[in-house]
């Protein structure tokens, strides 16, 4: 039986030149072969040859970038908006008074790059509370819901490296107050790695392939496999709002973005900052043909000046829209996708990945060896029928964690001055004097925006120590 299984999967294997990942079975215990053997089954063989050799032929960045345009936006500065952001507001806050909002928060992240061992989501970022991401999301949630008088189902990504932690970190913390019911985890798929020179898979241990997280776009398949895309259709829920977990100045559920969303038809709508420097560390939005797309900075800091810099006729830069990676998507236009999903195109990145030799030893890379495989969320956008984009002030809506003290940008220290400047400036526009220097922080269940604040602070209080508002 065992036999037959071998010499099954070794042809199976041996056809696309990939039968080394068997070089250890004969040491496996049963229980071991039989996850080695789930992995081989699960695998897309074909395709794995196909994006190797399509990763050796990458897309063509320089001549998209030099036929990008800048995108169409709801600028912040416009006079000439077609809708104002009242009346944006009145019709999100409508929206969201409806009941037909639910989010989506994609978590399988690491934190690689932060320097942590544990999801994302756990990561400390409250400059006086200590409150982890996950905690300052879903108060956000809970927060919006209660203002709104109605429930808002989170759906909350993970990968298979964060799921169980995740789940067990939230059931601890009694998920932050968010009803179980309207809390639904599901995991996201992974793709194999590959060495970068011969696009043979990598073992991670004898009975273990070396996989990854197949990106954010997985999960469209994601959502239909475990259900989620039924709940929100049983739900009656119509638009989904997206974020990411390492924002914690996102403002959930936006009530202006989903206005503008609401208002203009859109299918999928994209939250921008206008970048600081023309090689910020974002997305860039822009226009190609008449639809919007995202170009990733990894592929556009790669280019010339000539390209980077472009501007329009009338001088400004055509790379300006940061991509906040917030979105909201119609229900009906995710459901429509996921028949579609298996069709987004997968983007290559080169990693550092730790695999077994040819003698079973482990090897701990120091520079990138191998080949992820990731599909993105946003690669979408050209094909939604109507798709638009609406411009935030970064001070007040983006501050992703992304980098371990000492980077310049996107550090745990400078996301907690953002959020203390943005706090600060709330309670000093409420009548509140705040030393300078002093830490302030308000938990979104105190309040959400400076209205809120002012609603609950007696104006004239004098803050001169680190303060939470809770
Ligand atoms: C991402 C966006 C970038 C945007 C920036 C804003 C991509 C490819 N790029 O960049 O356009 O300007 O955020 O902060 O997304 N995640 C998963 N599963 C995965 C991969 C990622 O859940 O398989 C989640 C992570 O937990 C994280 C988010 O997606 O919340 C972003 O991933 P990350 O790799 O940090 O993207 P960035 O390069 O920072």
């Amino acid at each position: 039986m065992d036999r037959t299984k071998k010499e099954e999967l070794c042809s199976r294997l041996a056809a696309v030149g990939q039968e080394h990942v068997l070089a250890f079975w004969d040491e496996l215990q049963p229980p071991m072969r039989q996850r080695l053997a789930g992995q081989i089954m699960n695998l897309d063989l074909a395709q794995i040859g196909a994006l190797f050799q399509a990763a050796t032929a990458p897309e063509n960045w320089a001549d998209l970038a030099r036929r990008a345009m800048a995108p169409t936006a709801f600028r912040l500065h416009d006079k000439q908006r077609a809708f104002s952001a009242e009346q944006a507001n009145d019709r999100g806050q409508a929206g969201l008074e409806s009941g037909r909002v639910g989010v989506i928060l994609v978590a399988g992240g690491q934190g690689t790059r932060l320097g942590v061992d544990h999801p994302k989501g756990m990561f400390s970022i409250g400059p006086v509370s200590g409150a982890s991401l996950f905690q300052i999301l879903l108060e956000k949630i809970v927060a919006r819901a209660r203002s709104c008088g109605m429930r808002i189902p989170l759906y909350l990504m993970t990968s298979p490296a964060t799921h169980d932690e995740t789940v067990a970190y939230l059931r601890a913390n009694e998920n932050f107050g968010l009803a179980q019911d309207d809390l639904k985890i599901f995991c996201q798929g992974t793709m194999p790695a590959v060495d970068a020179q011969t696009g043979r898979l990598l073992l991670a241990e004898k009975d273990q392939l070396a996989l990854s997280p197949d990106g954010h776009g997985g999960m469209l398949q994601a959502l239909a496999a475990h259900g989620c895309l039924s709940d929100i259709h049983q739900r009656g829920l119509r638009h989904l709002f997206y974020c990411q977990i390492d924002n914690p100045l996102v403002e959930m559920c936006d009530p202006v973005f989903l206005g503008f969303h609401l208002l203009s038809n859109s299918e999928l709508s994209t939250q921008v900052v206008a970048k600081r420097t023309l090689r910020d560390k974002v997305g860039n939005v822009v226009s190609i043909d008449g639809k919007l797309r995202i170009i990733e900075y990894s592929d556009l800091n790669l280019l010339s000046d000539e390209i980077v810099e472009r501007r329009a006729p009338d001088g400004s830069p055509i790379f300006w829209a940061g991509n906040t990676a917030i979105h909201v998507f119609e229900a009906a236009f995710l459901e429509r996708m996921a028949h579609i999903g298996t069709a987004l195109p997968f983007h290559v990145a080169k990693k550092a990945v730790s695999y077994l030799d040819r003698a079973g030893e482990l090897v701990e890379p120091q520079r990138p060896n191998a080949i992820k495989f990731e599909r993105f969320i946003f690669d979408l956008l050209p094909i939604a029928r109507q798709a638009i984009v609406v411009e935030v002030d970064e001070s007040q809506a983006f501050a992703p964690v992304k980098n371990a003290p000492g980077d310049p940008r996107d550090t745990p220290e400078s996301v907690q001055a953002q959020m203390i400047a943005l706090h600060t400036s709330w309670l000093r526009a409420a009548g509140c004097e705040v030393a300078p220097g002093t830490a302030v922080e308000i938990g979104p269940l105190f309040a959400q925006s400076a209205q809120e604040v002012a609603e609950r602070v007696r104006p004239g209080l004098v803050v001169t120590q680190p303060r939470f508002f809770c």
